[in-house]
């Protein structure tokens, strides 16, 4: 069997491929080019990608023997599922492994822009820092305030759980209500996402994106917040409308925002830049080195489960075996 790797992975895992596999290693940072892409998938029985290749109907359409797509990634937006799917290729994603790290970064973000921790340090580095003054970069408590969970997955479950530790309220909505048991663990109420627009002092975003997703915060879910309200985003760019949160951050509506995702990444809409209560991040939500090396070592399983001929275990359209 022949796998392409499109992009620098952790070496222990290309290692581990290389037992079971013939492996075809662009072991660079800066990724391939689509037509690259297409060119490199022909031959080849699987794909270890990471989130930033776009594997798009042509790259599906140029591959003639592929069979699995194992996306180093727990969302998978980057890969066209239906094309995928109606030609028969697996798709495979990294579940699990990054739930607590992602949450752990969530959380940093959040409080980082709550506290305005980028803005503080900013201004120690410029030598701004004369004296200690009674309101100097005072900003907003996170205990006794309200957190919304939009998308209650395994990431918005832990971040609920840290909340919960952080003396916080805890609202989400979701596409369906979680177990009664986890509700109860968690401390947490189902509302409506009126309700949780209406009543959250921070709103946390964790729906994968899709067609329904996309957007999904946009000017009339900005304008139900609360003035004042902190929104984090670290699940993906797209499910923000941008240009209604940054109206939203220019009127003083929104009290700040924390991203770690963007629309058209590693490009930044250079209009965030702008403001001080904006903390920006470059797309590190599992960016822990153990994180990452299970990570690259959950998707070479993936593949391996395929070349024994057993079902990749993280296969995410089941429909590609029909
Ligand atoms: C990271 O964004 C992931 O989906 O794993």
């Amino acid at each position: 069997m022949r796998v392409l790797v499109t992009r620098h992975l952790f070496p222990e895992a290309i290692e581990h491929l290389r037992q079971g596999v013939d492996v075809e290693y662009h072991d660079c940072r800066d990724g391939l080019t689509q037509q690259e892409l297409c060119t490199a998938v022909r031959g080849q029985d699987a794909v270890i990608c990471p989130l930033t290749d776009r594997i798009d109907a042509s790259v599906i359409a140029a591959a003639d023997k592929l069979r699995l797509i194992a996306n180093v990634a727990v969302g998978y937006d980057n890969i066209d599922l239906e094309a995928a799917s109606a030609g028969g290729v697996m798709v495979s994603n990294t579940p699990g492994v990054l739930t607590e790290s992602t949450a752990d970064l969530t959380f940093a973000l959040l409080m980082a822009t709550a506290r305005r921790l980028g803005e503080a340090e900013r201004f120690l580095r410029r030598g701004a820092w004369k004296f200690w003054e009674i309101d100097l970069l005072a900003g907003r408590d996170i205990h006794g305030q309200t957190l919304g969970v939009f998308g209650m997955g395994r990431i918005g479950q832990a971040v609920a759980r840290r909340a919960q530790g952080f003396g916080m309220r805890v609202l989400y909505h979701n596409r369906s209500k979680v177990e009664v048991g986890i509700e109860e663990d968690l401390a947490a109420t189902y509302v409506s996402m009126e309700e949780l627009l209406e009543r959250s002092d921070f709103v946390t975003v964790h729906v994968p994106l899709d067609d329904a997703t996309r957007a999904v915060i946009g000017p009339a879910e900005l304008a139900r917040m609360r003035p004042g309200t902190i929104l984090i985003n670290t699940a993906r760019g797209p499910v923000l409308d941008t240009d209604a949160v940054i109206a939203a951050l220019e009127s003083g509506h929104l009290g700040g925002v924390g991203l770690d995702v963007f629309d058209d990444e590693p490009a930044v809409d250079s209009r965030l830049l702008r403001f001080e209560n904006a903390v920006l991040l470059p797309h590190i939500g599992s960016a822990s080195i153990e994180t990452r090396r299970q990570m690259c070592m959950l998707a070479v399983e993936n593949v391996l489960a395929h070349a024994r001929g057993d079902r990749p275990p993280d296969l995410v359209n089941s429909s590609a075996l029909a």
